[in-house]
């Protein structure tokens, strides 16, 4: 596996590849979800190069930029094991030298979810990506359905810009109790870490009483709500029945819904969905 830090021999190394590449942005800080999106791309391509990039631009002044946990060694060595041909760590500098002043915005979905609770954040998520794949070049890129908004940010962008590769969702990996794999788990304390799971079982709750034929949006949300309200070391930020594509809410539950939550368990705020159709 080829170890890359700067822009000029990632081009090289790309220009290098026979056949189709498969790229995997990420902030770093691997676990089994990165590996399955890393998979995907094996599966699908002759060469897959993942980067490790904490992007700065996409945390708000309240995020978590200095703590975001970071151990380059260890994601390097997970890498290699999964059999990555690339892994790309550009530096700060070079990725937003001094007088960078041209930004990506997705109108329209960001102003939603994530994008009303984090102002800026999908203007330097898609602002990077559009960076990493116009140096990269990738024909297939892999994005988690965990970060469902984001997911949609990058396939809305891709077809606005005519990017010339797919963009590849991957279902979310989850721990055995349920909660979504994320590089923001390891903050939670071992109380904390039990509570989270309240999440997944609230989606659970909001996916039965679907099947079971309940239509309205906001019986949904309450249940919902109820349901994390009653864990004492969780705190809503949002609770959304929205359409799937774009991300409005919805009254009633027709063919398809996203059901998405922000919670803060103790400091951590963590995202999840689920998609019925
Ligand atoms: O999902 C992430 O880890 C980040 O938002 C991404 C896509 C790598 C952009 O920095």
């Amino acid at each position: 596996m080829k170890v890359i830090r700067t822009i000029p021999e990632m081009r090289e190394a790309r220009q290098a590849m026979s056949g189709p590449a498969g790229f995997v942005p990420t902030m770093g800080y691997l676990h089994e979800g990165h590996l399955s999106l890393v998979q995907g791309s094996k599966r699908d391509n002759s060469s897959t190069v993942v980067s490790i990039f904490v992007n700065p631009t996409q945390f708000g002044p309240k995020d978590d930029f200095n703590r975001y946990p970071r151990d380059e060694r260890r994601d390097i060595s997970m890498l290699e094991k999964a059999g990555v041909d690339v892994v790309f760590l550009p530096t700060a500098v070079d990725m937003y030298p001094s007088g960078f002043n041209t930004w990506v915005d997705v109108l329209g979905i960001t102003e939603r979810l994530e994008g009303l609770a984090r102002p800026g954040h999908f203007r330097g998520v898609a602002t990077i990506c559009n960076k990493l794949f116009n140096i990269v070049l990738p024909d297939r890129v892999y994005f988690g359905q965990k970060d469902a908004q984001q997911l949609a940010v990058i396939k809305k962008m891709a077809a606005d810009l005519n990017l010339k590769l797919d963009v590849v969702a991957v279902p979310t990996l989850r721990e055995a109790d349920g909660l979504a794999m994320s590089s923001r788990n390891s903050y939670l304390n071992p109380k904390e870490r039990t509570a989270a799971a309240v999440l997944y079982r609230s989606l659970c709750l909001a996916g039965k009483m679907i099947q079971e034929g309940e239509h309205s949006a906001d019986s949904i949300r309450a249940a919902v709500t109820g349901l994390i309200e009653a864990e004492p070391l969780a705190k809503i930020e949002y609770v959304s029945v929205a359409d799937t594509v774009s991300l409005k809410e919805l009254e009633e539950i027709r063919s398809q819904a996203l059901i998405s939550l922000a919670v803060r368990i103790g400091k951590t705020r963590l995202i999840d969905n689920i998609a019925l159709s």
